[in-house]
Formats: C-alpha cells, structure tokens, sequence
C-alpha cells in the first residue's frame, strides 16, 4: 500500500533557510515520498522565504502582522484558514519570530514543530546564538521541538550539538549552527512523516522504523 503524503505548511518570518532543507528534503532528501510542502506563509512583507518558496513552485502567502488590528487570536486565524485550505497536517515554525495562540495550537494538536537556535531549554528566546557566547557556553546547537504554549518550551526531538570557539562572533556561529540546523529540522519532519514520535509528558519517544 503506498501511503499517503503528509501535507506540510511551513510559517516563516524570514530568509527561510531552514524552510528551504525542509522544501529541499522534500523534493530529493529523507523526507522524499513522506511529506509535500503545500504552502509556505510569511507575516513579513519582503522576507526572502516567500522567494524561496516560489522558487520551489510552492504557494507563498503573506499574512502581514505588522500594523495588524486584531488580537494575536485574530491574526492565527487568518493563518489557520490559509493552513486548513492547504489540507495542511504538520506545521513547521521556522525562523517565526512570533507566538503561536491557544488556538492554533488545539487546531494543529500535536502537530507544530519548531526550530530554535539553542540547546533548550538554555537560551530560549529571539537571539540564541548571541546569548550562548555572551553568556560563554562551550557548547551551543540547536532544537527541533514540538510547540506547546510556552514559548521555546515543548517536548524535544531532536538537538545538534556545536562547539562555541572563543572568537566566535553571532555571526561565526550562526553560519555553523545553520549548517545543523538544515539537518535537524529535515530530520524532524521525517520522523513525524514516518509516524515515529510518540510524546510522553515531557519526552519525545522515537520509535522504530517499521520493517
Ligand atoms: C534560525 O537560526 C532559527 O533557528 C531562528 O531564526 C533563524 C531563521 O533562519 N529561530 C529563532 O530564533 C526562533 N526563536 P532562516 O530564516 O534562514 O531559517
């Protein structure tokens, strides 16, 4: 029996690396007859995501926070409807610098991963890599999470790890964190197209791949 495509929706805020490998991964990498991004949305006017995703012959759709009248509820469903006309199953935050409403968390249960540039729950927050060197770790990485209400928060599945060298600037270490991080959302997605993650209270269990 072939199963079917799990429908992904990515929502990004900005140059859409990482929405990219996961498109990428889609098309020739792990994810290849998994998972199809269907859309791709950005709350930013000119974010270079919604370039990558044209590019990639996906619909891109811009969903303008700025200047937006509404309650933060207000503007997920805006989100939400573009999802739900998509037939969306899995929702990818990457690089969305924004929090995600009650809302659009019971409508996509279980079902919003993010990626953040940190190993959490050290470092949460909008500037992971700066803070990992201000504050002198050794060793920094990055997080693909399943979202919760709590921002930077959910159960873990997968984290790469990264040594942090003295002279390391933002952006030194940014350049190499983003290398991991275009493995370990890839990563993720696959594991959720293939049915594998299990989460128990606070654990992400992994299971085996079936035979
Ligand atoms: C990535 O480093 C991602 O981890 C981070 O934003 C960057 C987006 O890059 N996300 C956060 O900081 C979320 N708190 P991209 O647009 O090239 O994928």
């Amino acid at each position: 029996m072939i199963s079917e495509l799990i429908k992904i929706g990515i929502i990004a805020s900005g140059s859409g690396s990482n929405a990219e490998a996961i498109m990428e991964a889609c098309e020739e990498g792990g994810v290849k007859g998994k998972g199809k991004v269907v859309v791709l949305i950005s709350n930013k006017k000119d974010a270079y995501c919604l370039k990558r995703a044209e590019n990639h012959n996906i619909p891109a759709i811009l969903i303008q926070s700025k200047d937006f009248k509404g309650t933060r509820e207000d503007y997920d469903k805006l989100v939400v409807e573009a999802l739900k006309k998509y037939d969306v199953q899995l929702v990818c935050l990457a690089g969305y610098m924004r929090l995600v409403s009650p809302y659009f968390l019971e409508t996509f249960k279980d079902s919003v991963l993010n990626i953040h540039p940190a190993l959490l729950p050290s470092f949460p927050g909008m500037h992971g890599y700066k803070d990992a060197i201000d504050y002198g770790v050794k060793i920094s990485g990055c997080t693909v999470h399943f979202v919760d209400e709590k921002m930077d928060h959910g159960p873990i599945i997968v984290q790469k790890t990264l040594e942090v060298k003295f002279e390391d600037t933002e952006e030194t270490l940014k350049e190499r964190g983003l290398i991991l991080e275009h493995e370990a959302f890839p990563e993720a997605v696959q594991l959720f197209c293939e049915d594998r993650l299990e989460i128990i209270g606070r654990k992400v269990k992994i299971k085996r791949k079936d035979k």
